[in-house]
This record gives C-alpha cells, structure tokens and sequence, in this order.
C-alpha cells in the first residue's frame, strides 16, 4: 500500500483532540542540504521523477518555533513571524500547505499556531531556505503529534514522518531531517528508499566522505528570477526528460559506490555532470533560462585548474542559482580557504563566502 494511504488511515486516530487550556511550545532546528544528485522534475503530489541525493549542512539551518493553543473553530488558524516580523506571503504559503497535510495530520484544525522562523544564513545565498524551513516546520508537526496522541514513538517512524510532510512542503525538504548523506526517490541501489519520502544513508560510506566540506561562493544575492516550481514544471514536457531521469539513476549508482570506496575522481565527475546537468536543463526547456553569470563560470573554471594543478580533491555543485558550492575534503581544510581567499573571492559579491560542511541533522530546540 502506498504510504500515503497509510498514513491517511492512521490518521483516523489523529482527529480528536482533547481540549487543552493555555499555549504550548514546540522547536525545532534543521539544516538546509546540498544536493549531489538533484532532483529536477516532479509528477502528482511532490513526487520526484528521479531520486537524488544529498548531504546536511551545519551552519545553514532555520530555527522555527511553533506556539499552539486550542482552536475551538476548526479552521486552519496561522499567524507567521519570519525573522520576528508579520510575513504574510509566508504565512499563506503555509496555510495552503496545512490544507495539503490535513489528511495526515488532521489535529492541525483543532490548533491555532503562531509561528516564529529564522535563518542562520541570508536570503538568495544559493542556500535552499524551503528545505531547512519547512522541515523545521515538519518536525515541529510531528513532535506536536507525539506529544499529543503518543504515536510515533519510535525515532524511526517520527523522522520518516517528518519527512513525509516535509516533502510535501518542499521536496527537496524530504532531505533535511537526517545527519549526513540521504536518498530521496526510489533507487533500486539504495534498499527501503522511496518517492513519499526520504531516509539516512549511512552505510558504506568511507570515513573521508564523512568529513566533507562545503564552501558557498556567492556571486549574486539577487532573487531567482525563474523559481524552482517553474522548473520543475518545465521537465513536464522537456524533450530530454526521459534521457534526464535515467542519467539522474546511473549518476546515483556511481556515486554511491566512490563514496563507499574513497573514488575521488567519480565523485568529482559525477557530482559536477549533476551540476552542469541541472543548469542545461534549464537552458534547454521551451522559453529557455540560465540562472548562471560569469563569474559562476570563472569560479568553476578556476576549482577545475587548481584541483589539476594541486592534485587535490576540490568539487563544484550547483543549486538552482549562480552561486558556486566548493565541495572538500576537511583534511585539506587550509589548502582550500587560502586558495577561496587569494583566487575566488574576487569573483563573489563583495568578497563574501559562507563556511560550511557536512551537519548532523536537525535538533529540538524546545
Ligand atoms: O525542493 P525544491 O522544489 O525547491 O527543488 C529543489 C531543486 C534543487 O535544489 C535544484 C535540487 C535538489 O535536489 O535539491
């Protein structure tokens, strides 16, 4: 049975909320990721055309807190402060997703919500604010329903939970609730995967692959001008798209296997077709688009040149933005921020680089 239904059918359970006086806090903290394989393309309800994965950040994260009180009127009731102000745009977009999750989740009526959300990072950094704070808002959901109807006990189900409602918030948000590496999409190389949500992968993972760092060099801190649900929405009929989806698979495959077997070379390639492959996509949909500038391509030019000339493991990704992701080996730590401070800041904007890496996951706050 899909774990949809699932899920619906538990709900049941979920329906009655004793009355309660008074408010109560709940908070989490949880990291935006980096896709290594990313997800591009999606059909029916948030569910990707291709599994992807990624890695949790550290220093990028959302801490949001949810205050909740009975809500006699059985309405979807939310007042949203993001950065300790009124942001209705925000607060809309999270009502229509209590609309999309009430089947799941159906005590959100019972409540009404004032919610506080910050990020550590700034906005339009190439940081995937949805991902950090709509699984912050997820596990905040699902701690609710822990602590309210005494389900969801086992760590296990809780996170698989969490992510189940974060992906539909934002897909890529599926990712964020584990530590380290995780698999969103079914893979026949990855066993228990799925496209409902995401899980932790961590196994066979050799220990300098566990220590990766990730240098975010930004060279534009303006707004997207194409957003990523109009990406998404252009692989529907993208002539490549079939092509796209099985390159997606095969780039999962190897790169599952260099980071098991310390295979630096695949990791680069792979990681940086994926990168590449991404922003082609976009280039090559009708009505075609880069979100890329120069200073993107001198960034890259120069990783390429000094990762040849220094022999050292330095990897470029890219999100849905000219910003440029410096994936690296903390071993070489010194190497690499010299190398960010004397050759590549000149190409970000006002020299500005956010020093991040490989996170445990997310943390309740409250
Ligand atoms: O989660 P969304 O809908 O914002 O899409 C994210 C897409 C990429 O960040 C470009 C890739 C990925 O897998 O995170």
């Amino acid at each position: 049975m899909k774990l949809e239904n699932t899920y619906r059918e538990k709900a049941e359970y979920l329906k009655n909320l004793k009355r309660f006086v008074g408010v109560q806090s709940v908070g989490w903290k949880s990291p935006s990721n980096i896709a290594l394989v990313k997800y591009w393309g999606k059909r029916e309800v948030q569910l990707p055309q291709n599994p992807s994965m990624s890695f949790a950040l550290r220093n990028s994260f959302s801490e949001t807190l949810v205050n909740y009180s009975f809500n006699e009127n059985l309405d979807i009731k939310v007042e949203l402060l993001f950065e300790n102000k009124r942001n209705e745009a925000f607060e809309n977009r999270i009502k229509s997703y209590f609309e999309g999750i009430i089947d799941f989740i159906p005590f959100i009526k019972n409540l009404a919500f004032k919610i506080e959300s910050s990020n550590s990072f700034p906005h339009s950094a190439g940081i995937a604010s949805s991902a950090s704070a709509m699984s912050a808002l997820a596990l905040c959901l699902v701690s609710i329903e822990r602590e309210m109807f005494g389900t969801l006990y086992e760590e296990k189900t809780f996170f698989e939970k969490a992510s189940f409602l974060s992906r539909l918030g934002s897909g890529s948000a599926a990712r964020s609730v584990y530590e380290n590496y995780s698999v969103w999409g079914q893979s026949a190389f990855v066993s228990e995967s799925s496209d409902e949500l995401a899980i932790a992968y961590n196994n066979n993972i050799h220990s300098e692959f566990l220590g990766l760092g990730d240098a975010i060099l930004i060279t534009s801190s303006k707004s997207k001008k194409v957003s990523s649900s109009m990406g998404h929405n252009l692989m529907i009929d993208h002539p490549y798209a079939d092509s796209r989806y099985k390159q997606a698979n095969e780039n999962l495959e190897k790169l599952l296997k260099a980071i098991a077997s310390n295979d630096e070379q695949t990791f680069v390639d792979v990681i940086e077709n994926e990168a590449l492959s991404l922003h082609a996509l976009m280039m090559s949909s009708s009505n075609g688009y880069s979100l890329l500038n120069q200073n993107t391509w001198e960034i890259i030019q120069k990783i390429k040149k000094f990762r040849k000339e220094n022999n050292t493991f330095a990897a470029f990704t890219l999100d849905a933005g000219p910003n440029v992701h410096l994936i690296y080996k903390l071993k070489d730590r010194n190497k690499i921020v010299e190398f960010i401070e004397l050759v590549l800041t000149e190409h970000c904007e006002n020299n500005k680089w956010i020093d991040d890496k490989m996170g445990h996951g997310p943390e309740k706050i409250v």
